[in-house]
């Protein structure tokens, strides 16, 4: 009789509650974790005013939370396009804020209340998949749960991994997220990276806006 009720015994009656206690809060952390992705890390008023930024687990470690005056959510390059030269000529600060917030520093904070978040949140489509040359092209908000499910998709599969599902390409190139291997060319995720396709501030002449390729030259 391994947790039987038996009033003679104290102690086998309190390990049989505290069993059951142990098995409820290991099926609740097992419940959570398969249920519900987190929340979007981006809280505002009116649809996309006044809004804050939290990591994924709702406080940075200073516990202050980021602030805005707003958020875009491009989907297509064209909207991120059009984004990036509207607030450059307007003279804001802006910050790349991501579907699920990772990183624990507070790396997706502005200036003060006046910035703006873009968040890659609708960023999430696959460009195109080349089986014969091995690559997938994606848009940045695409997570590495959908990467590796693409890549299945036209049979190829990642020699190398972060931990989480949840982080998305541009946060991962952002940060120089890796796994631990030593295969290959090592576990870091943009040593993979063939090509780059980047949007940043210009000048007036720019039209407030850059569009730049970069691709890497393996030969040399
Ligand atoms: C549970 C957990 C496990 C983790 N495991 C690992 C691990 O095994 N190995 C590892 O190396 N790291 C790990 N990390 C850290 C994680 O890889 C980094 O914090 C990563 O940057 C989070 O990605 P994100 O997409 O959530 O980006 P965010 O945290 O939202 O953003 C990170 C930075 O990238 C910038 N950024 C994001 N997208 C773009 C874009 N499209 N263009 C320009 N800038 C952009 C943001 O502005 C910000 O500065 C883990 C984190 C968690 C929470
Ligand atoms: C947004 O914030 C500003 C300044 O903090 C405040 O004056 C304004 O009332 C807020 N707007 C809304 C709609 O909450
Ligand atoms: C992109 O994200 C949105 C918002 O979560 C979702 O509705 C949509 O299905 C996603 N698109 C793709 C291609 O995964």
């Amino acid at each position: 009789m391994a947790f039987g009720y038996s009033p003679s015994n104290v102690y086998q009656n309190a390990a049989f509650w505290r069993t059951l206690l142990e098995l409820h809060c290991i099926f609740t952390l097992v419940y959570t974790a398969f249920s519900s992705p987190p929340e979007d890390p981006i809280k505002c008023v009116l649809g996309n005013m006044n809004c804050t930024l939290t990591s994924t687990y709702g406080a940075f470690p200073d516990r202050s939370t980021c602030r805005a005056a707003n958020v875009a959510y491009p989907t297509t390059e064209a909207e991120l396009v059009s984004i990036v030269a509207e607030a450059t000529k307007a003279g804001r600060r802006m910050r790349v804020t991501t579907r699920y917030s990772h990183s624990i520093p507070k790396l997706g904070c502005t200036d003060g209340k006046d910035g703006l978040f873009i968040s890659t949140k609708f960023l999430n489509h696959t460009v195109r998949a080349n089986a014969k040359a091995m690559t997938l092209t994606v848009e940045s908000g695409v997570t590495f749960r959908q990467l590796i499910a693409e890549a299945a998709k036209v049979g190829l599969a990642l020699p190398y991994a972060p931990y989480w599902w949840g982080l998305t390409v541009g946060g991962m190139m952002g940060t120089g997220a890796h796994g631990s291997s030593l295969w290959g060319k090592g576990s870091t995720v943009h040593d993979y990276v063939t090509e780059i396709r980047m949007i940043s501030p210009g000048s007036m002449n720019d039209g407030f806006v850059k569009v730049k390729s970069f691709k890497r030259d393996y030969n040399s």
